[in-house]
């Protein structure tokens, strides 16, 4: 009898020790931010022009209240105010992203910004003082506009230009970031880019250019990967992976029907970014590569719109990360059936005929796109554990929007956080290797297409002030006690 209430009290025991109900003390909490939403100082000193300034200034009317981020929340002059708000939150690590044209004017490794390099520096030293990590971002969106006049990502030169601004930014800066993304979102970048009007530089041109624009990416990556490894990580020891954005798309039934169109949209969707450098076989998805190739044949191109790696490219990009970085907002679930759906599928995806549904009870932010979706997480990070054989991962953006004249009292978000933050608990209850979550975000800022019209902040931002004032909102308040205690009250 008192073995048996030993085994069982020793099972009860064992059982809360792996449940992961704190989050482990070296999990890291942070928050991130992107340099075009942020920043300001669109030409402060000699920083050269970049797809969204262009985009702006000269189309204002594809911005939803017609704005920019030419000042936006002047991060450029208020880089200390950042990190004080780092710090009153308790955060261990910070992601940002760099600007590209604010260190390299033009795009090409030639000429390097002094000032550029200094602004960066203070603010990675800031950060440090404080025993803040830095993860930094070299893409988030913001191209050399002379890079985009070359062709852009669509070029057979722009892995090239990526390797040699990734030195440069490695060199300047390695000695204390010891976490580099490459590119982040490479679904957006091509997708609503190159093949649809969604963002700068709203090509449209949706048959060829999302899939140029994924090669020359996903090479580019690679390029940046190698440099670091072979180069820079023997002596500075820091990791270097790629953010991609999953969120969950699951079957809307359990027909066979609907699991393949899930799976389906799930390569298209992601798959062609993940598949080549996190899968055993390495290049693109199988299936959806032979949908894009039958469909190719059936309009009268020669090859396949979706251009393949050869061999050697394939070899090269194969395990080419350190770590898995998941931007993750929402879901949607997947019907066979184009015309069950009740998402409109934007016409970015040319090659995918399945209908997307969301059902009406999940409680819908102020983007359109983004719902609080029952154990999202959970359910993308487990698939790609499963599907990638475990490799790191890092939650590198996850929030919540609301509108302005919701005010400080963010309920919604704070219901948001505390649901997303459980099924992170259960991702490490799972055996799911997830080391990090950076929240987005840290303060309002532009918001692409939607302009400031839609706010993703811990902190509102008053935009109309001259000093761009950031106060925090209840839900910074709830962010930073799950961050001390390490657990998510209730
Ligand atoms: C993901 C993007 O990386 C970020 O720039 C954007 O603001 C958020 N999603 C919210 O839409």
């Amino acid at each position: 009898m008192k073995l048996l209430i030993f085994i069982s009290l020793l099972a009860v025991f064992c059982d809360a020790a792996l449940r992961h109900d704190r989050f482990p003390d070296d999990f890291l909490f942070g928050t991130a931010t992107a340099s075009y939403q942020i920043e300001g100082g669109w030409n402060a000193d000699d920083k050269g022009e970049n797809i969204w300034d262009r985009m702006t200034h000269t189309r204002p009317e594809v911005i939803k209240d017609r704005s920019n981020g030419d000042d936006a929340a002047d991060t450029y002059n208020n880089y200390k105010r950042d990190v004080e708000m780092m710090r009153e939150l308790g955060l261990d690590a910070y992601r940002f992203s760099l600007s590209w044209s604010r260190i390299l004017p033009n795009g090409l490794a030639n000429k390097v910004s002094e000032a550029g390099v200094a602004f960066y520096n203070n603010y990675i030293n800031e950060m440090l003082a404080y025993n803040i990590t830095p993860m930094v971002t070299l893409y988030h969106w913001d191209l050399p506009q002379k890079l985009q006049d070359l062709g852009g990502f669509a070029s057979p030169y722009f892995p090239e230009w990526f390797e040699n601004y990734a030195k440069v930014v490695f060199t300047q800066f390695g000695d204390r970031v010891k976490y580099w993304i490459t590119f982040n979102e490479p679904r957006e970048i091509c997708y609503q880019g190159y093949g649809y009007v969604e963002k700068a530089p709203i090509l449209n041109i949706t048959d060829v250019g999302t899939y140029y624009c994924a090669k020359n990416l996903v090479l580019g990556h690679a390029r940046a990967y190698h440099v670091y490894n072979d180069l820079f990580k023997p002596t500075q020891g820091g990791e270097c992976g790629i953010t991609i954005s999953v969120n969950w798309m699951g079957p809307l039934t359990d027909s066979e029907e609907d699991l393949y169109a899930a799976e389906i949209k799930r390569q298209a969707d992601w798959g062609i970014f993940a598949e080549p450098i996190f899968s055993e076989q390495g290049g693109f998805p199988k299936e959806f590569s032979e949908i894009v190739a039958k469909k190719s044949a059936e309009q009268g191109y020669p090859s396949s719109r979706l251009p393949a790696f050869t061999e050697e490219e394939r070899e090269y990009v194969r395990g080419a990360s350190d770590f898995f970085g998941v931007n993750h907002y929402t879901a949607n679930l997947i019907s066979a059936n184009e015309y069950k759906g009740n998402w409109p599928v934007p016409s970015m995806y040319a090659d995918v005929d399945v209908g997307t549904y969301v059902p009406p009870e999940w409680v819908p932010a102020a983007s359109s796109w983004l719902k609080l979706a029952p154990n999202s997480i959970f359910n993308a990070l487990t698939h790609l554990h499963n599907r990638y054989n475990g490799p790191v991962f890092y939650i590198t953006e996850n929030g919540w929007s609301q509108l302005l004249e919701e005010g400080y009292e963010d309920d919604s978000r704070i219901a948001y956080y505390r649901a997303a933050l459980n099924s992170v608990l259960d991702c490490l209850h799972a055996g799911v290797d997830l080391r990090g979550y950076m929240a987005w975000s840290l303060m309002d800022n532009f918001e692409w297409m939607q302009g400031y019209t839609e706010r993703f902040g811990l902190y509102e931002v008053d935009f109309t002030s001259p000093q761009k004032t950031r106060t925090p909102r209840k839900s910074a308040f709830v962010y930073k006690h799950i961050i001390s205690t390490r657990a998510i009250d209730p």
